[in-house]
């Protein structure tokens, strides 16, 4: 079955193994499958909830630009745009703010983490966020949205939003209800430095994450320094569940080598954490240097990355202007 397919991901900076795993190198994989259409979305207005340096963002935009065509995103198969150059989505998220219910917001566990103890401070943009997220999957009659974990209370938001706007406006099926994709196997890649806490672009320590631009000696050193235990490589699932920190190293190594856990348990139990994390080191060097370098030589050319995203945003403007003018005929305008 041919999918319509959309994610997002911010430019804030510090890509990441997790956003590589979870999310980019999937969208790579949906592409590749006969009959997909794709669309994939630096989500340059999402960025602007938390604070950003004018400079920094245009940078960034660019930056995440280049890892998904590094990674291999083709533009001419899939639509690649910012979020920023197809005003729908900014109208379509209006429209929608006025059916989702304050009840659900309240809800969100990440408004609640990024918000912190203060939410009196926290932007009304970042408490809204997942009306945005739905407007931009929502105008695409988006079939799959691949995600990490870490998005799936948002995407049953957007279900939610979707469901109660057909409803209210008596048009059945008009928006379509999207179905998340997460892979059931490591979508959640965690901190270096804590096995309990996602790796994250914003956590102030660079050696908790691998990032896609580091260099061969950084990502020896930050494996070399990444937390364990002092116990032998666990024999078992058990007991690997027991141990964040090498349940985290193995599901990186068993997921950029594209096989299951107990390959990499029968492999490596038993052994101590320095052999492994040689290992891991290497099998690192091997997936992301080539991203890396494609990512450098991509960035030389700024111009060749703002025609591709402007190539893309008339395209998906072409879809998007569509949608939000048959839902504005729906409201009574
Ligand atoms: P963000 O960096 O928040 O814009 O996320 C972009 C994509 O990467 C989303 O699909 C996230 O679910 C995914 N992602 C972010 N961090 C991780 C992580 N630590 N493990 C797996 N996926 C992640
Ligand atoms: N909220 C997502 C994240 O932080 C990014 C995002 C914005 C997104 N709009 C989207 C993901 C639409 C999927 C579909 O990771």
């Amino acid at each position: 079955m041919s999918k319509k397919i959309f994610s997002g991901v911010q430019p804030t900076g510090n890509l990441h193994l997790g956003n590589y795993i979870g999310a980019i190198r999937n969208f790579v994989d949906l592409q590749n499958e006969d009959q997909n259409e794709c669309i994939y979305c630096v989500v340059d207005l999402h960025a602007l909830t938390t604070k950003q340096d004018p400079v920094a963002l245009k940078k960034n935009i660019r930056e995440t630009t280049a890892a998904f065509l590094a990674s291999g995103l083709d533009y001419k198969k899939s639509i690649i745009f910012n979020q920023s150059l197809v005003k729908s989505h900014s109208e379509g998220s209006w429209l929608l703010s006025c059916v989702a219910r304050m009840g659900w917001l309240n809800r969100m566990t990440q408004f609640k983490e990024k918000a912190g103890k203060d939410k009196e401070k926290a932007s009304v943009g970042l408490y809204i966020y997942p009306v945005l997220m739905a407007a931009d999957i929502l105008l695409y009659d988006t079939t799959h949205v691949p995600v990490g974990e870490d998005q799936k209370q948002h995407l049953e938001l957007c279900r939610d939003i979707a469901q109660k706007f057909n409803l209210d406006f008596k048009a059945p099926n008009f928006l379509r209800v999207p179905e998340p994709l997460i892979k059931k196997n490591f979508s959640r890649i965690m901190s270096l430095k804590d096995g309990t806490k996602k790796m994250s672009k914003s956590d102030p320590s660079d050696f908790s994450r691998i990032n896609l631009n580091d260099d061969k000696d950084s990502i020896v050193s930050k494996i070399k320094k990444a937390k364990t235990d002092n116990h032998p490589l666990p024999e078992n699932q058990e007991e690997l569940k027991k141990r964040p920190e090498a349940e985290n190293l193995f599901g990186i190594y068993s997921s950029l080598n594209n096989q299951d856990l107990t390959k990499t348990l029968n492999e490596f139990s038993g052994r101590n954490f320095s052999e492994f994390k040689n290992k891991l080191s290497d099998l690192l060097i091997e997936k992301l240097s080539p991203v890396s370098q494609k990512m450098k030589n991509i960035q030389k050319d700024s111009k060749y990355i703002d025609d591709v995203l402007k190539e893309g945003a008339e395209r998906a403007n072409a879809i998007a202007s569509k949608k939000v003018d048959e839902m504005k005929k729906i409201v009574g305008f």
